[in-house]
């Protein structure tokens, strides 16, 4: 629970700051306008003679001249002035914060939550509306080639009391599968490159599928955990998150070292003095259950993958997940982002 809070108060403070900018340029912006407009009043004006006393202008020309001069010398002042403020601040918080003494620094694990954006799918978005709590939720991609696994994953559910999850129908039978079962259901609109692999019955194929299905539920700002239907929930997720990672991630290790790194050395005697190589070792994760925190390092994560596995159908999924998040720059490859990882404790019960 201590974490949730956490994550909320993150997320508000995120908010708070995106609108306190919002605000904050949209404010130097106007104040940009109101100059220039104030300029052009002064200029239009003080080239007429209007204060005239008696019949005699007070003005002499060179007089107008020289107050025109300081106007615009006065405004140009304060547009670069302001501009270079709007400049600051869009370059981002970098250069608000000075770095405090040893010990005392800490980069932020998690990137801000993108905004919200409905318009890419009203229904879903009022499905989502209705099922999240919190923002977050439990998704799995099914079709009728897995309905009895999927009778099992959905009754472990229900067991616990989690309400908060969701199946993706990728066919009718199982659309209404859900639906006399009481199961929050939600059937995408026909699209040929999706609906032709999700007719399939090969698990990778249908498995790559939901990067790509997951993209709007982040866009529209929810947090998703993202689970193969092979699974059976004992506990409720959610109570188990830490929340300061882009990606939370389930592990193939078994033990520490296989879930958490360790070193691993490669020992070639013909080498004399230099025969040791070490390699850092870590077993890969398991994208069968993923929590996703809606950001824009994971939707490149999700895009990076999807683009891939179009490219490559017969690519395992999991495979192409884990060179995304793990391969270092190389010539060829940039690596994806700043991707956070993190795993959940593999002895947390
Ligand atoms: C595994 O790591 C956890 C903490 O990460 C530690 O509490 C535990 O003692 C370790 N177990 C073993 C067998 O080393």
């Amino acid at each position: 629970m201590a974490a949730s809070r956490i994550c909320d108060a993150s997320q508000v403070m995120n908010l708070y700051s995106a609108v306190h900018e919002g605000v904050r340029r949209s404010r130097i912006a106007i104040a940009i306008v109101i100059l220039v407009v104030l300029g052009c009043f002064f200029a239009f004006f003080i080239s007429q003679p209007i204060f005239q006393i008696g019949s005699v202008s007070w003005q002499s020309p060179e007089r107008v001249n020289m107050v025109k001069a300081d106007i615009v010398a006065i405004l140009n002042e304060h547009v670069r002035e302001l501009t270079e403020k709007l400049r600051l601040i869009e370059q981002g918080n970098a250069q608000k914060h000075k770095a405090g003494p040893f010990g005392t620094v800490k980069a932020s694990r998690t990137s801000p939550t993108v905004v919200p954006d409905e318009s890419v799918n009203p229904r879903l978005a009022k499905i989502l509306d209705q099922v999240a709590v919190r923002k977050e939720l439990i998704v799995a991609i099914a079709n009728s080639h897995v309905k009895s696994m999927l009778e099992i994953w959905f009754n472990s559910i229900k067991k616990v009391g989690i309400t908060n999850y969701l199946v993706v129908a990728l066919d009718n039978e199982i659309a209404e599968f859900c639906k006399s079962n009481d199961v929050p259901v939600y059937q995408r609109d026909p699209d040929e490159s999706i609906d032709s692999i999700a007719r399939t019955a090969v698990t990778p194929a249908v498995s790559g599928l939901k990067f790509r299905i997951l993209r709007e539920f982040l866009q529209m700002g929810y947090s998703v955990i993202i689970s193969d239907v092979d699974i059976v929930i004992l506990q409720n997720p959610f109570n188990h998150l830490y929340r300061d990672s882009d990606v939370e991630s389930m592990t193939d290790g078994h033990d520490n070292n296989t879930a958490y790194g360790y070193n691993d050395m490669f020992d070639d005697p013909a080498y004399g003095p230099t025969r040791y190589v070490f390699t850092r070792r870590i077993y890969v994760y398991n994208c069968g259950f993923v929590y996703i925190r809606p950001t824009f390092p994971s939707i490149e994560l999700l895009d990076r993958v999807t683009d891939r596995l179009v490219r490559e159908p017969k690519l395992w999924d999991q495979v192409v997940f884990n060179e995304e998040l793990f391969h270092p720059s190389h010539p060829g490859w940039a690596s994806c982002c700043q991707e956070n990882n993190g795993f959940l404790s593999i002895y947390e019960q």
